[in-house]
């Protein structure tokens, strides 16, 4: 890991630690603002900021600038009710992916305190393994069903500062360039 993706693993930490995590908006783009800029102030200068560049990863390229803000706008009013609902306002916020890096891993936390909030659970994100959870992201535009799978099956109830420092460190570890 290098020294940003440290500074910001850190970072993650402490928005859970301190107690900071319970100031973020729940479900809107600027509570995603605010986790990105929490991850990243310092480190990138487009923390929290919304990206004007196109950007794409393997052969995907993510909402184009053109629309972005009408794009999230319509995120945003998405409905959270369900297990479905809420990971289809995950991928549809993916493939905004609104910031120039750091996407996954805000936008994990992000469904962290939806889920929260709407079921009383959080993702396992240990127990989700790298190479499945990107397969699933990858395919998730076209198909939702097995980011829904994977997630569905590695729910917790368990809330405690151990079990999400363990998906933080997981979280983290998805980051990666090779793909
Ligand atoms: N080919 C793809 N198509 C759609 N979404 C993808 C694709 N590859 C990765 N993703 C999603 O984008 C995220 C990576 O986006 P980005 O690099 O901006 O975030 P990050 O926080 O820097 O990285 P990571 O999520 O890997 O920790 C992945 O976590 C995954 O959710
Ligand atoms: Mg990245």
């Amino acid at each position: 890991m290098n020294k940003i993706d440290e500074a910001s693993l850190e970072n993650a930490k402490k928005l859970f630690s301190s107690g900071d995590i319970h100031s973020i908006e729940v479900g809107t783009v600027r509570g995603l603002q605010q986790i990105h800029q929490y991850l990243f102030e310092g480190l990138y200068d487009f923390a929290g900021q919304i990206r004007k560049q196109n950007i794409s990863k393997g052969n995907f390229r993510f909402a184009n600038i053109l629309y972005l803000e009408d794009i999230l706008k319509k995120i945003e009013t998405m409905d959270e009710q369900t297990l479905d609902d809420i990971i289809d306002k995950y991928v549809e916020m993916n493939i905004a992916h609104p910031f120039l890096e750091g996407n996954g891993r805000s936008t994990r936390i992000w469904l962290d305190l939806i889920l929260k909030k709407n079921l009383n659970k959080i993702v396992n994100w240990d127990k989700i393994d790298k190479h499945l959870y990107l397969q699933a992201m990858e395919r998730s535009s076209i198909n939702t069903l097995e980011i829904k799978t994977l997630i569905e099956n590695n729910l917790t109830d368990d809330f405690s500062l151990n079990t999400i420092f363990k998906g933080i460190d997981a979280s983290y570890y998805y980051e990666a360039d090779e793909y």
